[in-house]
């Protein structure tokens, strides 16, 4: 499946994390459309994205007792990949950011949860493989019209609406002198969502390619993979890119380095 530029592209400015949901019920078209794409979009080996439509035993956790916790939902994205394959992390990333951006623009609301959810317990319904591991899952549904008093205080203490500037994120950087479509990549990779926000990535450009860097900054919440939110920045930054018509691929790279996008050009008409 090739990535639906327009409308993810179109979703990434729009999403936000929801963590209280309605009763409603989701359609049972848009289900099998979400299961669709679960199913076709794999654009890395090793990882995949299970939809789960009833949850047999409430999986999500509060920050401090119940606190904090997502409540409301019965419908669930998991993203799983095998625990000992190369950058596994940052694969689960950018296929999970996927399919919340697919969430997004079928009107859904999600929220990427890697710290508070009980792997045991969705375990029972994603049953993985013994070589998988369940990395994050997100609520799918109806988020209620307003923020409740729980969210927005959760929403202000992590600063969620706050993001790095452009000159934080991306080395040796001055207007004018990186193409645009690396801007608008970076624009996007910007505002992409990251665990309790610390938007731990960096770009470089390097000849042609663009490199996404993980910041290694002692002390903060290290126990959750900054390569995972790396990869939701890859993805991210790739809509921009292509939104700007320049397609390519990602190589892994050894860590701390995560990955190089590499343009690659089209191929014109009647060209080889
Ligand atoms: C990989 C990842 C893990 C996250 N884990 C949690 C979590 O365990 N609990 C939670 O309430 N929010 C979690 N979040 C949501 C972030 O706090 C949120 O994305 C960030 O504050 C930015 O806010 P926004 O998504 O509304 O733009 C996570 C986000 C990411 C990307």
């Amino acid at each position: 499946m090739e990535l639906p530029v327009d409308s993810w592209y179109r979703a990434l400015k729009v999403r936000h994390s929801r963590r209280l949901y309605t009763d409603k019920p989701i359609a049972a078209h848009l289900l099998d459309k979400m299961e669709e794409v679960c199913t076709r979009f794999q654009p890395f080996a090793g990882v995949r994205g299970v939809l789960i439509r009833r949850m047999t035993e409430d999986i999500f956790r509060g920050l401090v007792g119940a606190y904090g916790k997502v409540r409301g939902a019965s419908t669930y994205l998991a993203f799983l990949g095998e625990r000992n394959m190369e950058n596994v992390e940052a694969r689960v990333g950018y296929l999970g950011e996927a399919l919340i951006l697919e969430a997004t623009a079928l009107g859904l609301s999600t929220c990427w949860i890697s710290g508070f959810f009980d792997p045991w317990v969705a375990a029972l319904d994603v049953k993985p493989q013994e070589k998988e591991k369940i990395y994050a899952v997100s609520p799918l549904g109806y988020a209620a019209a307003e923020y409740s008093r729980e969210e927005k205080i959760m929403s202000s203490l992590i600063r969620s609406r706050r993001r790095k500037n452009l000159h934080q994120i991306a080395r040796n950087i001055k207007r004018g002198n990186w193409p645009e479509w690396v801007l608008a990549g970076l624009e996007a990779a910007r505002i992409a969502p990251s665990a309790v926000n610390r938007q731990p990535w960096c770009f470089f450009m390097e000849n042609n390619g663009v490199i996404v860097v993980s910041m290694r900054k002692p002390g903060g919440a290290n126990h959750f993979s900054k390569r995972l939110d790396c990869g939701i920045a890859m993805l991210h930054f790739e809509l921009g890119a292509r939104a700007l018509g320049v397609g390519g691929r990602w190589e892994f790279l050894p860590s701390p380095d995560v990955a190089r996008y590499v343009p690659v050009a089209e191929k014109k008409a009647g060209e080889e």
